[in-house]
């Protein structure tokens, strides 16, 4: 998939930005959603370093973009960047769609997880187990408890976990103890890695959700550990077109077109 430095960025509508970039998958998938509408509409992958976030925005500002992704690691300054910010992203802390016209934020990777979560039967009210203590993490568990599940948090550092859940109705656990949870959720960067998290599945209840932020070629060990358990798992891929598709819907005020959308990345 190709890419462009802001710099040398081509005439386009819209486009994800991140550093890096090149794995991005949301090219692909909006230009399949552009394809199945016949829009006449580019979406392109542009690296932009977090230190020229605004001059980066300013120039693709001038050259007509309409709207924007960002990935890691510039939801932070992107939030910061937004003089309006719609759907409660204010209490994310993180922006991963703009509306270059108005500054206007929203964060779509939130519902996007949550509709998965739905999607899989784990309904409000149930226990979820959050795994980290990062800018993802952070953001999944602030919708969770909108939304009205009971959440439960570990991490390898506790003391960050702390500082982040500070002032919310959050258990903090000692060990990754799976034990009455309807999902387990892994927003940790482990999976990236390859690295596994210590998580002892056979203590978690039928049915109960492995749900992994992060996507690959090959399943996450966490993954892998629960489906060797039976459980059902779901790795990001799933999330990342539902966000994508919410993105497309506020930008262009119409249906995306899911199917084409998940068939582009392979689902
Ligand atoms: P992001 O902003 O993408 O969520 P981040 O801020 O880099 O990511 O946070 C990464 C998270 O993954 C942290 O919670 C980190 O744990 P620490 O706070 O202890 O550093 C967690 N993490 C990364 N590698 C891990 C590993 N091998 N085992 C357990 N947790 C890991």
């Amino acid at each position: 998939m190709s890419w462009f430095e802001w710099r040398d960025a081509p005439v386009a509508e819209f486009a994800v930005l991140g550093d890096p970039v090149s794995h991005s998958l949301s090219p692909k998938m909006h230009s399949a959603a552009y394809a199945d509408l016949d829009l006449d509409l580019n979406y392109v992958a542009i690296r932009v370093e977090l230190s020229e976030f605004d001059q980066a925005l300013d120039h693709l500002v001038a050259l007509g973009y309409r709207g924007v992704n960002v990935t890691v690691p510039l939801k932070e300054v992107a939030f910061e960047w937004c003089e309006i910010l719609e759907d409660g992203a204010w209490r994310f802390g993180a922006v991963n769609t703009i509306r270059l016209e108005d500054r206007a934020g929203m964060n779509t990777d939130v519902p996007g997880f949550l509709s998965v979560l739905r999607a899989h039967s784990v309904e409000p009210g149930s226990r979820v187990l959050v795994l980290g203590a990062g800018g993802s993490a952070r953001a999944v568990i602030r919708g969770l408890l909108d939304e009205g599940y009971l959440v439960r948090g570990w991490n390898r550092t506790r003391a960050k976990l702390n500082a982040v859940v500070e002032g919310l109705d959050v258990e903090i656990l000692d060990d990754a103890d799976v034990r009455g949870c309807g999902a387990v959720v892994n927003a940790t960067s482990a999976s990236l890695k390859g690295l596994d998290l210590p998580v002892e599945w056979s203590h978690a209840a039928d049915g109960c959700l492995a749900f992994d932020l992060a996507y690959g070629e090959e399943m996450s060990p966490f993954l892998r550990g629960a489906m060797g358990r039976g459980l059902p798992v779901t790795d990001g891929l799933p999330m990342l077109v539902e966000q994508g598709a919410l993105a497309f819907e506020w930008w262009l005020g119409r249906p995306a077109p899911r199917t084409a959308m998940l068939r582009s990345v392979g689902l």
